[in-house]
């Protein structure tokens, strides 16, 4: 059993921002030491307002939370010592090196001299920068940039990382490099990680647990294999012609659940979800019922559970169509972020 205190433990944080926009709405998230937890969430979920309160660059409306061990509203400055952050946009110098951005970094939490240097190196060297450590960042790629900005996070020892959407951005082979990166550091004694990431795969990856958030809430949390296992069977995903109204609806979904091995039924605009003990087996009587009741079939697929299936039945909606509403609405906001 584990009985070191949590390293980062958030009650019922409530955060909004002015024109009535709630960020946050009783958030509750618990992250062990030594382990990496994942906050997985589509835009605006509230993640990077989650990281902003915890790493004490905002403060909540209610409720509390402590990292390391320490109140982020009583002694934020104990917190502050304790841990490294790599926010969302990159915090690093364009026209400062690489080196240059470690060791100002290093400086402004006390490291000096010839331990400064020697961190600087091995962080270098870890993150395959010693080659463009003399050039200016801003003429680095954006994997490079933002394995600098884990490094600058890592400086001064943290035994917390905070990375908000580490990949994000990045071409697939970055991704795949970072995501080597995290995984190694994660392996590290005592580094707790908590990340934020609205890729399904990268949490399924890196994390030991996951806590989905949706509306500033987190809607289900666990590893990410009970997560999944929690789905029973395959899911068959039906495409429809048309929407249907709320009437054949409700008369497809129970004729749907009463085909044998099938035990569950979620409509989602045109698709339907169908949890299935065998997916391939229920397919032909699943096609059966719906061409009786008339309905026109696109496609159908048949698949093991995924994140995005617990995303489905928790949040009640596509993790994509949550994706493309919080686009939209920055669109509509003419907001840039
Ligand atoms: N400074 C701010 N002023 C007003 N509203 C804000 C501010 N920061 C965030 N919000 C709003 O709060 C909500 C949560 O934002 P947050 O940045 O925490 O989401 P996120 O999960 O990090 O999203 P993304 O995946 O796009 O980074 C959104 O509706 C956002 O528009
Ligand atoms: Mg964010």
């Amino acid at each position: 059993m584990n009985t070191r205190a949590p390293a980062v433990q958030a009650r019922q944080l409530v955060k909004t921002y002015p024109g009535d926009v709630t960020a946050l709405n009783g958030l509750d998230v618990t992250v062990e030491p030594g382990t990496v937890f994942g906050l997985l969430g589509p835009n605006g979920a509230g993640k990077s307002t989650t990281v902003k309160i915890l790493t004490t660059l905002a403060r909540p409306d209610s409720g509390s939370a402590t990292v390391a061990g320490h109140d982020v509203l009583r002694h934020p400055d104990r917190v502050r010592r304790a841990i490294g952050v790599v926010a969302q946009n990159s915090g690093a110098d364009p026209v400062a090196t690489g080196r240059e951005n470690l060791e100002l970094q290093g400086r402004l939490y006390g490291v000096r001299g010839r331990r400064l240097t020697a961190r600087v190196d091995e962080l270098l060297d870890r993150f395959t920068l010693t080659e463009a450590a003399r050039r200016q960042v801003k003429g680095y790629s954006g994997g490079m940039r933002r394995r600098l900005d884990v490094a600058l996070g890592l400086v001064h020892r943290p035994d917390v990382l905070f990375l908000d959407e580490p990949t994000t951005g990045l071409d697939p082979e970055a991704r795949t490099a970072m995501w080597e990166e995290i995984a190694r550091l994660a392996g590290d004694e005592g580094l707790t990680i908590l990340l934020t990431t609205h890729y399904l795969e990268e949490a399924d990856r890196l994390a030991d647990r996951i806590a989905i958030v949706d509306r500033g809430r987190v809607v289900v949390e666990g590893t990410p294999d009970a997560l999944k296992g929690e789905l029973r069977g395959d899911a068959v995903h039906v495409e429809l012609r048309e929407t249907l109204d709320d009437g054949a609806r409700a008369a497809l979904e129970g004729a749907l659940g009463a085909v044998p091995g099938v035990h569950e039924v979620l409509f989602d605009g045109r698709r339907v979800s169908v949890r299935a003990d065998d997916g391939a087996a229920a397919v032909p009587a699943l096609l059966g019922v719906l061409e009786r009741a008339g309905s026109g079939v696109a496609s159908v697929t048949v698949a093991r559970p995924s994140l995005d299936d617990v995303y489905l039945r928790y949040a009640g909606r596509r993790y994509s169509e949550a994706e493309a509403l919080g686009a939209d609405a920055l669109v509509l906001a003419g907001g840039a972020r």
